[in-house]
């Protein structure tokens, strides 16, 4: 049992891979979590092949007691949850308001802001009682800067994870606990084939990669206790004029 375990949620790909792979070789024993078994059992695998230990939970993050159960078999089988990475996400291609559908809007929400929630929420009690835990929020550029082509939904779910993290940082770090808003401009991942006009492979090159923001993820989990980075903002280097 090892009370420094992180637990990534969206690690089957993109940043929540990368971010899996580099707290595989800070030496962190991981739980995955998405809701694809086998993308997540191959990231296990390229764990193990590292040296670490992962164990695949697959879950719907919009599922409260798949996530309850999870964060019970994990503390079971792991030890308890020392750090979070909450890297689901969910975007549309139908963004605008002459396009949008009200369903999507709520399943945007359940994903990107109910979903951090509720897995927060299954950990806190145990990391209050440790005395210690770090909580990564991937959000988005968009969170931090409007961004008139994420959509309203998608917009306004990120938007609202910076006052989640506040609430965190101001409540729980007397608690040894504390919360950072990552914010990543273009990423090129599976993400970007939901967008009404995905990019190619030339503008795909002048993003950041998953493995850039695996990095600052591992900054923020390995940073010492007393630090919290309430917020990091990360973007590809401007083209200029
Ligand atoms: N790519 C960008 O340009 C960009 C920029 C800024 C922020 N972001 C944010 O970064 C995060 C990671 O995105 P990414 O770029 O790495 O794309 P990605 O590879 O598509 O990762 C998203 C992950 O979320 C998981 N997921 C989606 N819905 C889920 C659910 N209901 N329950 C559990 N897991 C779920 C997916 O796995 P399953 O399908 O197997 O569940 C997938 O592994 C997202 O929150 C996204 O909003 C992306």
């Amino acid at each position: 049992m090892d009370a420094r375990t992180v637990w990534i949620t969206g690690a089957g790909t993109g940043m929540g891979r990368a971010a899996a792979l580099a707290a595989a070789r800070d030496g962190r024993p991981l739980a995955l979590s998405g809701r694809r078994p086998e993308v997540l059992e191959e990231v296990a695998e390229e764990v193990r092949a590292l040296g670490g230990t992962a164990l695949a939970v697959p879950l719907d993050v919009t599922d409260r007691l798949a996530v309850r159960s999870a964060a019970a078999q994990i503390e079971e089988e792991l030890g308890g949850v020392e750090a979070l990475v909450l890297s689901a996400g969910l975007n549309a291609p139908r963004r605008y308001w002459r396009d949008q559908d009200l369903d999507e809007f709520a399943a945007i929400t359940e994903t990107n802001l109910l979903g951090p929630v509720s897995v927060i929420d299954a950990v806190l009690p145990g990391m209050r009682a440790r005395g210690e835990g770090t909580i990564v929020v991937i959000s988005s550029y968009s969170a931090w800067r409007f961004s008139p082509d994420a959509g309203a939904a998608y917009s306004a779910t990120k938007t609202a994870l910076g006052p989640l993290v506040a609430t965190l940082n101001a409540q729980e770090n007397r608690h040894g606990i504390r919360a950072c808003h990552l914010c990543p401009g273009d990423v090129d991942s599976d993400f970007l084939d939901r967008r009404p006009q995905v990019p190619g492979a030339q503008e795909r090159a002048a993003m950041l990669t998953p493995q850039d923001v695996g990095r600052a993820v591992s900054f923020v989990l390995t940073s010492p206790p007393h630090v919290v980075i309430d917020e990091l903002v990360i973007s590809p280097a401007k083209p200029g004029p």
